[in-house]
């Protein structure tokens, strides 16, 4: 079935209709409440999460459906050893549609190809977020005004900031968008978004470690936390973990109309004193968030319906190679074949089809 994996699994013109049928629900929440009466909505969380389960459950109330999940992975038969594969063949039986969190990269793709509902990644290890960025766009469209020419600076955990790598995927399909990028040294945004996204869409980027430097010139700071869970050395992350803390004297130097997006949760990278300035976004994003997510289901569900077929089924090319990541789902499904594609002929550099961590051959 459909499925929503990656952000760029939707075209630019599904996601200003997602938008605009979000803005409608937010207007007129009454038209909608009856639209999955019967239906029922899984969610599998293998990994903790406030915002995005709770947003999706409170999603598919008020489109008058039903939730069943779990909450974290030792409540699911994968404390038992129980595959992905197997997971989400067995939640096809109970659910119309399904959404995934899991620590391990590739995990909701693995779902998808194995279930026969729609499957929506709600975040996969340090991978991508799309729900996220549906959030992230529909607050920028209604506090900028549009979705293109912007200047949007990423700040914090961009190495492992999951939702900062899907939002720069989405952007790169606008006009004249400059990103920059700032983080320190060792949180910087990995090569593979950097060369397959930044440089295939031809977007202006530059890196820094200085938010304060860049600050004048951004309509929208994308605030990041430091993602302690993903580093392996704990004495690491104590390091960085407080790179950068927004307060309001930084957001004196920022322009009137700039906007402060962050995911959420928050540590400590923005202060709450920063909570009462009109451009602080980021609880105004938390609902852009349900609304969202109610109208993905909808159109979700309505493509099931429609029988539409994923687009998204990877070809992998005829090559042997294992992936290396300790991250990636292959790591850990002892039976899933390590699968991968060409993206350089000239280099001959292949990607994991599931956490697209590159191979050369
Ligand atoms: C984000 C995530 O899970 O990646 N949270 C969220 O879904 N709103 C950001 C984070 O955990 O830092």
């Amino acid at each position: 079935m459909r499925s929503l994996i990656d952000i760029v699994d939707f075209s630019v013109s599904e996601i200003d209709e997602l938008l605009k049928v979000a803005c409608d629900i937010s207007e007129n929440p009454g038209k909608y409440a009856d639209s999955c009466r019967g239906k029922k909505l899984a969610t599998l969380f293998f990994e903790p999460s406030t915002r995005t389960r709770l947003s999706f459950e409170a999603a598919m109330y008020e489109l008058g459906g039903n939730v069943i999940g779990f909450s974290e992975a030792s409540s699911s038969s994968a404390s038992k050893g129980e595959s992905i594969a197997d997971t989400a063949k067995i939640l096809s039986c109970y659910a119309d549609i399904m959404a995934i969190r899991h620590p391990k990269e590739g995990a909701p793709y693995v779902a998808a190809v194995n279930a026969s509902v729609p499957v929506i990644n709600a975040g996969d290890g340090g991978h991508c977020h799309p729900t996220q960025t549906l959030a992230d766009l529909l607050t920028i469209y209604r506090e900028c005004g549009r979705l293109n020419d912007l200047t949007i600076g990423c700040c914090g955990d961009l190495k492992y900031g999951r939702t900062v790598h899907s939002l720069i995927s989405a952007m790169g399909r606008y006009e004249n968008i400059k990103v920059v990028l700032i983080s320190p040294e060792e949180l910087k945004l990995p090569k593979y978004v950097k060369y397959e996204v930044l440089d295939k869409y031809g977007m202006e980027y530059v890196e820094t470690t200085s938010l304060e430097e860049v600050m004048p010139e951004l309509d929208v700071l994308y605030m990041t936390r430091i993602q302690r869970e993903r580093f392996d050395d704990p004495f690491v992350y104590e390091r960085l973990k407080d790179s950068y803390i927004l307060t309001p004297e930084k957001m004196a130097a920022a322009k009137p109309a700039m906007r402060v997006l962050h995911p959420l949760p928050r540590v400590n990278e923005i202060s709450i004193k920063v909570d009462d300035d009109p451009r602080a976004a980021y609880f105004r994003q938390a609902l852009n968030g349900k609304l969202m997510r109610m109208a993905l289901i909808l159109k979700l569900l309505r493509e099931a319906e429609e029988g539409r077929q994923m687009e998204r089924i990877v070809t992998a090319d005829d090559v042997e190679l294992i992936c290396d990541n300790p991250r990636c789902i292959s790591a850990t499904e002892q039976e899933l074949p390590h699968k991968f594609r060409l993206v350089d002929t000239t280099h001959g550099i292949y990607r994991c089809i599931y956490c697209e961590a590159k191979k050369k051959l």
